[in-house]
């Protein structure tokens, strides 16, 4: 039998806690989002992550910026943000608009206030084994999600399917922190098929629909799908969830998989750095 991890629920069930949680403190957490240029999916996404934020009780702006905006100006709010001692969490949406350097923005985020964990300080402390400040809200989620089963990846063999330093770079990192063998994939693969095949678990994050199915898999397997791809049909993952379903052990589905356990992170996250900023971590 399949089972269907519930990234809504699981992603719910923790927002309830923290707003409960936020309910107690006089001083909100507050996060601020820097939204550049017009990516229709960047767009829905900063209104989630909007809206989470105001339903667990923080305090939350956005800063809209135009498509044209320049390098010095977006470095401009956050040298403003990170000076602002109401602000806890700093998240700039990617990707950014053609022309500006993300390496540069992202790295111009102070460490304690870098909410995704994709400053190099941050980042190389997990690569290194070390707790950063924060981990990426994606690969944190997949790790919870995975928790929240009780799915122990010691042992297994995962293979990951993209590299890209939100999702793949960082969990690949994560599960061998947790004694998982671990395999990098990506659109240069060859025999991509047959590397799949010997997989315990599978995490995807290439971000095309049904670009993978149950030929991929091993009877058994474990499948999270990280891609939310937009179709004349509606949100797919890059598996054909039908039939992969049929063949898997546990699977993720799109909606209600990975993306809300992402926004759950963030919002986790930005509890968190407010904890460190006010020294009341323990
Ligand atoms: N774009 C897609 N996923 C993410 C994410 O987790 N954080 C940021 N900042 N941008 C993204």
């Amino acid at each position: 039998m399949t089972i269907i991890l519930d990234g809504k629920k699981t992603a719910n069930n923790i927002i309830e806690k923290i707003k409960d949680y936020t309910f107690t403190l006089s001083k909100k957490p507050k996060l601020a989002v820097i939204m550049a240029g017009d990516n229709p999916a960047s767009k829905i996404y900063v209104g989630n992550k909007q809206k989470k934020a105001e339903y667990a009780g923080f305090e939350s702006i956005v800063i809209n910026l135009p498509n044209n905006v320049t390098e010095e100006d977006i470095l401009e709010h956050i040298y403003i943000l990170n000076e602002d001692d109401e602000v806890n969490a700093i998240l700039v949406q990617l990707p950014l608009p053609k022309g500006i350097n993300s390496q540069k923005i992202i790295e111009s985020i102070k460490p304690i206030k870098d909410v995704d964990g994709f400053t190099s300080y941050n980042f190389g402390k997990l690569a290194l084994g070390y707790q950063p400040y924060a981990y990426p809200c994606t690969p944190k989620g997949i790790i919870r999600l995975l928790e929240e089963y009780q799915i122990n990846t010691e042992g297994k063999h995962s293979v990951i399917i993209g590299r890209s330093n939100i999702v793949g770079k960082p969990i690949s990192l994560m599960l061998q922190s947790k004694n998982s063998t671990v395999t990098m994939a990506n659109s240069y693969t060859q025999n991509l098929k047959e590397l799949a095949n010997t997989a315990d678990i599978i995490v995807s994050a290439v971000g095309k629909p049904h670009f993978l199915n149950s030929d991929f898999i091993k009877e058994g397997s474990i499948i999270i799908d990280v891609g939310i791809n937009r179709t004349e049909t509606g949100i797919t993952g890059d598996f054909d969830f039908i039939s992969t379903a049929q063949k898997a052990s546990y699977i993720t589905p799109v909606p209600g998989g990975i993306g809300p356990m992402t926004i759950a992170m963030l919002m986790e996250n930005t509890l968190e750095l407010y904890k460190y900023q006010r020294s009341i971590f323990y």
